[in-house]
């Protein structure tokens, strides 16, 4: 990798988001001068980071893949990471995306400079330490939003003589065999990763503290057979990809306050508790069954047999909480110790990945930018007004509990291209939010959210505990997220011009292309700031 002084865009992280970006930036735009800074030592994102025992997706991989990129010859209806880890690779290395690809290199700011309309991204090279620079007109967060494990503090870790692990950190070659195991956290990945161990460690003791939904669920390998149609039969993965989008989405109806919605949560309640009283043994119901609505959390979808595990002597679960840790056991409030040779902490992600030092027009930082909001926030989960040509993926309120987190990625990234097309193709110099348009959006996001389960008191990592706001989730269908990306929105962006620009004020008709020359009027006066 040269110097990479400058180039047309820069997009930070390596995950599905950064990999989608870059493949339509080239598919769409036919724009090959990107960068991709991964502070990783290999891209794959969330799928390179989990590599705990067990790790696997949880929604069909049929419809968790890239639309642009089917993939008939996974092995399992879900796959487990591994696969989905080669599938990444292959994709990545189809589009020849490796090649625009810096790892070990840190984002810790960035500044917008009015003078020359461009980003000034300050990176740091992980391996020599060295702080550079490196300038673009277009920045793309791909930051991800489960990457920054919780911290875990608790008197004596420092005396502990065995390793203290995060599933999301796992080491390669760690083994728990007839090992006494601390588990902390009953999220997804406690549940994957418990059933994957259990039997060769000596014993598991897992620490929980708010009950979760399993929901029974099951998976399955995909034969040659099955492989071959996927392949040969043309556009039956693509049905079978609609089938599982449209099952997947009738979960919405879980999600409202309304008649409907208790109806619908009834029944998906009595079926998860059912499955706890059926599978797991009956002192542990009381600390199993929550009392929170289903579907405030994202529900955990038991393939992997956690709870029927649960009769296994060798796992003891407590919600007895941890109060300090020794050199071989973990003391518990109670005042028990626990043996502990290995500890795993499940404990999922921090609310952290957005605090890198971003500053748009008049230096203004985006922590300034959301104190004025009173919440994390950006119109349409991609952009912020004062911050012009800046974008995220997977950004606030894009998250979806109920369906592939890709779908959401996919569809961003198409309106962000939408958005970024005049600039690219340097007819405009800059676009950017308008500020009535993303205080408007934000009030219909809250007032949605309202009226949803989301607001019910679960304790999930959905809510900022410092606004009291749902930062993840997008509380509306995936029809609506489609419409929202592909066709409305136009007229809330206001572009700046480079001259000339006479040739790109008529907006073309051709639907398909509706954003192609599409300029805000306001570049035809020369005014940038819509407000
Ligand atoms: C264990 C686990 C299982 C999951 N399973 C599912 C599932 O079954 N279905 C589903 O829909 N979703 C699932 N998800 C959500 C999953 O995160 C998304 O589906 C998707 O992979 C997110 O992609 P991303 O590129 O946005 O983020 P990530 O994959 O997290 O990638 C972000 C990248 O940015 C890098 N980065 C972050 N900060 C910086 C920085 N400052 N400088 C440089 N690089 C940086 C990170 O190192 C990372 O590589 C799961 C998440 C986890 C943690
Ligand atoms: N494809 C999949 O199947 C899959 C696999 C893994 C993860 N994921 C997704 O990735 C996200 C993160 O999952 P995750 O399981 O890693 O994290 P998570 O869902 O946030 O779960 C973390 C769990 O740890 C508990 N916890 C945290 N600190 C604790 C402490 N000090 N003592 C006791 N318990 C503590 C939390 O309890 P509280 O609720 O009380 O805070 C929570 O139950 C989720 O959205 C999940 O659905 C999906
Ligand atoms: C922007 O603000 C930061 C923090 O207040 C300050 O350190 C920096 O010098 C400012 N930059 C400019 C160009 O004013
Ligand atoms: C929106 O997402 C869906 C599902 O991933 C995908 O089929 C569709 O092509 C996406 N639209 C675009 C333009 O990316
Ligand atoms: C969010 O967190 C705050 C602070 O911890 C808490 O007071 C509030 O009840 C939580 N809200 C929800 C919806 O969980």
């Amino acid at each position: 990798m040269s110097e990479g002084k400058y180039s047309q865009v820069v997009i930070i992280g390596a995950g599905f988001s950064g990999l989608t970006m870059a493949c339509q930036l080239q598919n769409q735009l036919k724009e090959f001068d990107y960068t991709i800074y991964e502070r990783s030592k290999e891209v794959g994102g969330t799928w390179s980071a989990n590599k705990y025992p067990g790790c696997a997706v949880d929604i069909p991989a049929a419809l968790y893949s890239l639309s642009f990129a089917p993939h008939p010859g996974f092995s399992k209806l879900c796959p487990s990471q591994a696969e989905v880890l080669d599938y990444f690779h292959e994709v990545a290395k189809r589009y020849r995306v490796l090649e625009h690809v810096a790892c070990q290199t840190e984002w810790e700011g960035a500044v917008w400079q009015e003078s020359s309309r461009t980003w000034s991204v300050r990176l740091r090279d992980l391996v020599s330490g060295r702080v550079f620079h490196h300038e673009c007109k277009i920045l793309i967060s791909a930051v991800g939003a489960l990457v920054n494990p919780n911290s875990f503090d608790l008197p004596g870790v420092d005396s502990f003589c065995g390793e203290i692990v995060h599933t999301a950190r796992w080491r390669d070659g760690l083994s728990l065999r007839k090992k006494d195991v601390v588990v902390v956290g009953n999220g997804a990945s406690a549940a994957q990763l418990i059933p994957a161990v259990i039997h060769e460690t000596k014993s598991i003791t897992q620490f929980i503290r708010t009950p979760q939904y399993y929901v029974p669920n099951d998976n399955f390998d995909i034969s040659a057979f099955w492989k071959a149609v996927f392949r040969w039969i043309p556009g039956f993965l693509l049905l079978f990809r609609f089938l599982i989008f449209v099952y997947l989405e009738t979960a919405m109806a879980m999600i409202g306050l309304g008649q409907q919605g208790s109806r619908s949560r009834l029944v998906a309640s009595s079926k998860s508790k059912a499955y706890m009283t059926g599978s797991a043994p009956e002192k542990y119901w009381p600390l199993l069954v929550p009392e929170y609505e289903i579907g405030c959390k994202r529900r955990v979808f038991d393939k992997a047999k956690y709870i029927p595990c649960l009769q296994n002597d060798r796992l003891l679960l407590t919600n007895d909480p941890i109060v300090a840790i020794q050199e071989s056991s973990v003391l518990t409030q109670s005042g028990k110790a626990y043996p502990a040779d290995t500890i795993v902490l499940a404990t999922g992600f921090s609310l952290t990945h957005w605090d890198v030092d971003v500053r748009g027009r008049g230096n203004r930082s985006r922590e300034e930018h959301w104190k004025e909001f009173g919440c994390i926030e950006a119109y349409q989960s991609i952009a912020m007004n004062g911050f012009p040509n800046f974008f995220y993926l997977l950004g606030p309120n894009s998250g979806r509990a109920h369906t592939s987190t890709l779908f959401a990625i996919e569809n961003h990234t198409h309106l962000i291209l939408r958005v970024v097309r005049p600039i690219l193709e340097g007819r405009a110099s800059s676009v950017e939010v308008k500020r009535e348009s993303e205080v408007r959006y934000n009030q219909q996001l809250q007032s949605a959210i309202e009226k949803t389960v989301f607001t019910d008191s679960c304790g999930t990592y959905f809510n900022d505990s410092r606004t009291g706001r749902n930062w993840f989730i997008y509380p509306w269908s995936s029809f609506q997220l489609w419409y929202s990306t592909h066709w409305a929105g136009l007229d809330d962006w206001s572009y700046e011009a480079t001259a000339p620009v006479e040739s790109c004020l008529r907006p073309e008709k051709s639907l398909l292309q509706l954003c192609r020359c599409r300029i805000d009027s306001s570049v035809r006066q020369g005014i940038y700031h819509g407000y």
